[in-house]
């Protein structure tokens, strides 16, 4: 079968792949479209750390094609969109409503599919960029089936990560004030997901200023390109400090909430500076393995600053998905106008090279 895979400082499209058959508890599903993420990007460039090869892909969308004798709650047939969180179910994190803090969902890697002959191991428990995968029967969420695929798959990674980020780890309140850095498939939902949660004022920052009308589009109130600009300066322009209420050091004015949907340490260490008292910065972008930010702690300390990470928009898949599908029925949701680019599977490095230079909300790849 066909599908990409991660060869170790490249990926190549090849149709030299196999696939098993599904265990007791696993499905097998049939991928009709796959968004490209930038996690996928950051293995191939070794940002992300893995061993190849692998099969890439881990924003997906299809139809189960078999189930393991154990599995109930899906059947051939059924329209799924695939999580990428497999969670045990019977951990403390996964009973007490919280799937990402499962130990068992991070790096549990498996090898089922050979490549050449060779076994090759899955990404992020998904590997989505594959004629046919299999997955856990928690992670093969059923959808309706009146959703197009090509909408359905990026709820898969980045609306779940992005909306999630606000709705389950921010929980932002009506009327709070945030920056999302990084206008790409996560942050456009961070910013629909501050529109949901009627966040006052929602500055985007880009460094390509193309993104402005996209970030708009999606509920940006406001847009900052930082390739030409301090960014924390304008945002702390558009977010002023109350004269009404206590001022004194350590920067008043900025915003309740920012994202950092990039992945780099200047982004983040902006992200702390541009935050008002009281305010949270959420580290979403995922940089090199070790990287690190200094930030005064002062600033922190004296002033209830903080900075929380966010894995998956700390998600519940299966009450999350089902809840994105009902917000796109009622129009609150865009998902159609996330997926701005539609190839087949051969154009893969076509997405990737309009992704490196800004051009995409989401590219989706078909099979
Ligand atoms: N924590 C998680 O669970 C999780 C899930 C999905 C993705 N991610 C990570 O989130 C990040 C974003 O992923 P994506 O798919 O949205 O990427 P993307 O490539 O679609 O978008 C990135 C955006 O950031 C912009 N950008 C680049 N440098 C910038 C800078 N210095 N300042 C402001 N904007 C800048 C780009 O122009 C682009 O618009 C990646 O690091 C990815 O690995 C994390
Ligand atoms: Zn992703
Ligand atoms: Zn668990």
């Amino acid at each position: 079968m066909r599908g990409i895979v991660y060869t170790g400082g490249d990926a190549v499209v090849t149709d030299r792949l196999e696939v098993g058959e599904p265990g007791p508890t696993q499905v097998k599903v049939k991928i009709e479209a796959a968004g490209v993420c930038h996690s996928d990007l950051s293995v191939i460039d070794g940002t992300i750390p893995y061993k190849a090869p692998a099969v890439l892909g881990h924003e997906g969308a299809g139809v189960v094609e078999a189930v393991g004798s154990l599995v109930r709650s899906v059947k051939p047939g059924d329209h799924v969109v695939i999580a990428t969180i497999a969670n045990c179910g019977v951990c403390r994190a996964c009973n007490s409503g919280h799937p990402t803090w499962c130990i068992k969902s991070l790096g549990n890697i498996s090898t089922p599919f050979t490549y050449e002959g060779q076994p090759a191991s899955n990404f992020a428990a998904a590997s989505v960029f594959a004629e046919r995968t299999i997955v856990s029967e928690v992670q093969a969420v059923p959808i309706d089936d009146d959703v197009p695929f090509t909408s359905a798959s990026v709820i898969g990674c980045g609306v779940v990560t992005g909306v999630g980020a606000v709705l389950n780890r921010a929980k932002v309140a009506p009327g709070d004030t945030a920056a999302v850095f990084g206008v790409g498939g996560v942050g456009l939902n961070v910013i629909q997901g501050l529109r949901l949660s009627a966040a006052s004022r929602i500055v985007a920052v880009d460094t390509v200023a193309d993104k402005e009308p996209l970030a708009r589009r999606f509920g940006a109130t406001h847009f900052v390109d930082a390739s030409g600009s301090d960014a924390v300066q304008e945002i702390r322009s558009i977010v002023a400090h109350d004269p009404s209420s206590t001022a004194g050091a350590l920067g008043p004015g900025g915003v309740t909430w920012s994202f950092d949907c990039v992945g780099h340490p200047a982004v983040l260490r902006n992200a702390v500076d541009a935050l008002d008292w009281g305010g949270t910065a959420v580290a979403i972008g995922i940089p090199r393995r070790g990287t690190e930010v200094a930030i005064d702690v002062n600033s922190l300390a004296y002033v209830d600053r903080a900075v929380m990470g966010c894995r998956y928009g700390s998600s519940r898949p299966r009450h999350d998905i089902p809840l994105m599908v009902e917000l796109y029925k009622e129009g609150r949701l865009m998902l159609d106008e996330l997926v701005t680019e539609t190839v087949p599977l051969e154009d893969f490095r076509h997405i990737v090279e309009a992704m490196h230079s800004g051009k995409l909300a989401r590219g989706v790849l078909t099979f």
